[in-house]
């Protein structure tokens, strides 16, 4: 029996994540903010393999909260599906360090504090951490005039350096680190005229995690399989 830990699964790619996980007959531990209010979470199919629980990515107390609950239960999966889009103003002469410092500790930090909390039940199941990051945050892929996005672009640069190293600390426990693209996706982040559904996102996603194993630990690759320069 697969198990798997989404964060921010009430919507958007970690909704999908769920519902697709349910449907392949997996156990899914779905985290959100707000559980009172995850009414499609519930209505979905397969729901008798659903545990929705509690969390905030940012908050030590949530996240410790949290791995009380699961204890020590085995995670095949850890998905860290929680992020923010953050400022989207900024210019040289218009930067919102604010925003960008809340963007750091969800986007960055909150992900490593999940990965870090649940290790001992990845490392249990030999399982992945599956970082849901951004093409914007290659370094090699930006270009000049489209779309400068400090904050967001840079903290998702920071979540892949993150866990590329923590992909070399975990590599002898079996535990396989991936920075995962989503691909452009309509959902509330990506907009209604975004390339791909959150199906189709999610269905890559997960056929693109399933072949790939420990001796590719760290990879930054594309939903659809592609490698994605730092
Ligand atoms: N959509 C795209 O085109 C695209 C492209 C590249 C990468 N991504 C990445 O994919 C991931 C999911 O994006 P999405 O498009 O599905 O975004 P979304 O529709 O805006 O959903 C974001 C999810 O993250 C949750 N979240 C935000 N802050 C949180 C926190 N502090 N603790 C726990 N949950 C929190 C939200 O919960 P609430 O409902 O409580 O706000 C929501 O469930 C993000 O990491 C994003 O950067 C998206």
């Amino acid at each position: 029996m697969t198990t798997v830990l989404i964060t921010g699964a009430n919507r958007g790619i970690g909704f999908g994540l769920a519902r697709h996980h349910l449907a392949a007959g997996d156990t899914v531990i779905a985290a959100c903010r707000t559980p009172s209010e995850a009414k499609e979470l519930k209505g979905l199919k397969g729901a008798d393999r659903l545990q929705i629980h509690k969390l905030d990515v940012t908050s030590d107390k949530s996240v410790a909260a949290l791995k009380d609950e699961i204890s020590d239960r085995p995670i095949d999966i850890l998905y860290n599906n929680a992020g923010i889009a953050g400022p989207h103003n900024q210019r040289v002469d218009d930067v919102d360090y604010e925003g960008w410092t809340k963007t750091f500790e969800t986007n960055v930090q909150g992900p490593l504090r999940v990965a870090l909390a649940f290790k001992d039940n990845l490392k249990t199941a030999k399982g992945k951490i599956v970082n849901i990051t951004s093409g914007m945050g290659s370094i090699a892929g930006l270009t000049p005039g489209w779309l400068m996005i400090y904050a967001y672009r840079s903290s998702k640069t920071a979540l892949n350096m993150v866990m590329r190293i923590l992909s070399f600390e975990l590599q002898k426990d079996g535990v396989t680190v991936i920075l995962m693209s989503p691909g452009w996706v309509r959902t509330d982040m990506g907009g209604a005229s975004a390339a791909i559904s959150v199906e189709e996102s999610a269905k890559g996603i997960t056929s693109t995690v399933a072949n790939i194993g420990i001796d590719k630990t760290g990879i930054f690759v594309n939903y659809d399989g592609k490698t994605i320069p730092w």
